[in-house]
């Protein structure tokens, strides 16, 4: 059987028809967060996998890659990296074009945020194409930096068990619904 935890996790993200636009359904955390033990242990499914990887850094992607990354982050004495869209982040950066459902983004990271040697874990909520994570894994690489894995709370059916992203394991906690 599932555990319940996870169980309990699923059940408390609200999902939301058509939205931002028509024809997609919105998995929304904001939900799962106004219930702190259920808070508490999507974070400590992910404590119990990283802390003894020797992950010395979590890269988090924006927006909602910043709420639990630096939980995770701070509980296994890794640094916080902020992947940010385009024109936010004051210094030098790397910067990663991708594709999204209708039209491009970009993700940037400050030069010097990760070197060479670092073990980066990164973080956010949802995987649906990957096209994000991928992005997010160049400008990890970019910087001569090691990818170790890529964490989300949420991901369709096919990122459940040993799906791999360029190589590199997605660990994903609950399917999207
Ligand atoms: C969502 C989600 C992921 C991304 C996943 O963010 O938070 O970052 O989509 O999609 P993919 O696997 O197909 O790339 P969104 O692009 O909506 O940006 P936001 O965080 O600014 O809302």
């Amino acid at each position: 059987g599932v555990d319940p935890r996870l169980q309990a996790i699923s059940a408390a993200i609200r999902v939301v028809p058509h939205f931002p636009k028509q024809g997609i359904m919105f998995n929304d955390i904001t939900t799962l967060l106004l219930r702190p033990k259920v808070f508490k242990d999507a974070v400590e499914f992910f404590l119990e996998r990283y802390r003894d990887m020797g992950i010395s850094a979590v890269a988090g992607i924006e927006a909602r890659g910043f709420i639990f990354g630096p939980s995770i982050a701070l509980a296994i004495g890794a640094k916080f990296i902020p992947l940010q869209k385009p024109k936010k982040l004051p210094g030098e950066v790397f910067s990663e074009a991708y594709e999204l459902e209708y039209g491009k983004d970009r993700l940037e990271m400050h030069i010097g945020a990760v070197q060479p040697g670092d073990r980066v874990l990164i973080f956010d909520d949802l995987i649906a194409t990957g096209g994000t994570l991928c992005a997010a894994m160049k400008l990890i690489e970019q910087a001569g930096a090691e990818v170790v894995e890529c964490a989300c709370l949420i991901g369709s059916p096919k990122f459940k068990g040993r799906y791999k992203l360029n190589g590199k394991p997605v660990y994903v906690l609950v399917e999207c619904r």
